[in-house]
């Protein structure tokens, strides 16, 4: 076998084999196939797409390139939670986690840095807590999921090693936006990661890879498909990522919000955000405790009401070695309120222009070597449906580096006041 036979066949539009995708898998990830073929291969999957058995013996060998975590030793059916990227503003995860762990269900989840325009990843705002480890080993993780039922861990050095060298070349091969691709990366790191069930949260507009609701709902489709072939529970909710989710968009600012979110203070957040949250919550206690929509709702907003949400957050922060006082916004060397330039109804606030401003202000990374400023960030004070009059504040930039005219001038963009 050898790759030009593999692009002669799918030139022709026929399907690769279980064998075909295994040899190319394992060649790209073990060294023997090179890039420049790798990625004629990734381009040709982009534009001609995959099957559902091609993109399901895609997601196999990927999950075979390495290790696969045993949860077997936590008791309960372990949930985790998955967005498909593109969440501007996304701190679900941050609120939904306490929230299961504090109905009883173990929470076993491992998550990523972030890269490009939505800013730092879970663990990159964790990280922005003063103490906080998210390098756990494996012992560490399981014993905290057992006694606390929630543990959340980088991901670790050997899993799906496949999708690093694969993503790392689509990133740079404009082949990231493909729903076989999308599928298979997100689902082999899913179930290597040990859960019984998985809430994925697929986004769906101008700030996510998916632009409209067909294409997300097909990708939503394509991996419940793939998670139930290999006997997970999974469901798939789209959710519109036209607009920043909340009303703070930085690593420690998220952080912040969320934990207010948590605590009640819900003046310090916004209502998009807490029916998102209310929403993946209940999906994942609906899958987890196979209660119905209406009982999980309810039992989610119960334990956000007694603040037994919020406990579990903190004990959650202690246990991995977080300082909770030190959930507080600092203060940045450079502050700049951004104004309205004109009278009217906030209609929507691109989320792809904020993200940029984001990682301009120092709050995500362009380069895997970038450096954060975990205190950089946005706070959006005007958001989606609000009046807003000429010179009205609409934002706060924060940043510890002086922030420019392009950084400003991208917010007001962002903002259409009709
Ligand atoms: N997130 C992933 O983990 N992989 C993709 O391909 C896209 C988003």
């Amino acid at each position: 076998m050898n790759m030009v036979q593999l692009f002669e066949k799918k030139k022709q539009g026929l399907e690769l084999s279980q064998a075909e995708i295994q040899y190319f898998v394992e060649g790209y990830t073990t060294g023997s196939i090179p890039d420049y073929q790798a990625s004629s291969l990734l381009m040709a999957i982009r534009l001609l797409g995959m099957s559902d058995d091609e993109t399901f013996y895609l997601t196999k060998a990927m999950i075979e390139s390495g290790d696969v975590i045993d949860l077997t030793s936590i008791e309960g059916f372990k949930i985790d939670k998955h967005s498909t990227g593109g969440g501007v503003g996304d701190k679900v995860t941050l609120v939904v986690t306490p929230i299961i762990a504090a109905l009883g269900i173990p929470v076993a989840k491992f998550s990523g840095k972030g890269l490009g325009i939505t800013g730092g990843g879970t663990i990159d705002k964790l990280e922005s807590i003063q103490g906080f480890k998210t390098e756990l080993s494996s012992q560490e993780f399981i014993d905290n999921v057992n006694q606390h039922k929630i543990a959340v861990a980088g991901q670790t050095g050997n899993l799906v090693p496949a999708d690093k060298k694969l993503y790392a070349l689509r990133d740079v091969t404009g082949t990231v936006d493909s729903i076989p691709l999308i599928a298979a990366s997100i689902m082999s790191k899913k179930i290597a990661s040990g859960a019984d069930g998985i809430v994925l949260d697929v986004k769906c507009g101008s700030g996510a890879f998916m632009k409209t609701q067909e294409e997300a709902q097909r990708l939503a489709d394509t991996m419940t498909a793939i998670g139930e072939k290999l006997g997970r529970k999974v469901i798939a909710h789209i959710s519109d990522m036209d607009n920043p989710l909340g009303k703070m968009i930085g690593n420690k600012l998220e952080v912040v919000e969320a934990y207010a979110l948590l605590s009640g203070r819900l003046e310090e957040t916004h209502e998009d955000l807490v029916d998102e949250c209310v929403v993946i919550a209940s999906l994942m206690y609906q899958i987890a405790a196979g209660v119905n929509e209406a009982e999980a709702t309810a039992a989610v907003k119960g334990v956000l009401a007694d603040g037994s949400a919020a406990a579990k957050f903190e004990e959650f922060i202690v246990a991995q070695g977080g300082v909770v006082s030190d959930i507080v916004q600092n203060d940045t060397a450079h502050k700049v309120a951004v104004t309205a330039v004109s009278e009217g109804t906030v209609e929507t606030i691109n989320a792809l222009l904020v993200g940029e401003a984001s990682v301009s202000l120092g709050a995500g990374r362009l380069t895997k070597e970038s450096k954060l400023d975990y205190d950089a960030g946005i706070q959006l004070i005007a958001k989606k449906g609000d009046h807003v009059t000429n010179g009205d504040t609409i934002a706060y930039l924060y940043s510890n580096q002086p922030i420019d005219e392009e950084t400003i001038n991208k917010i007001q963009q962002a903002y259409t006041i009709a």
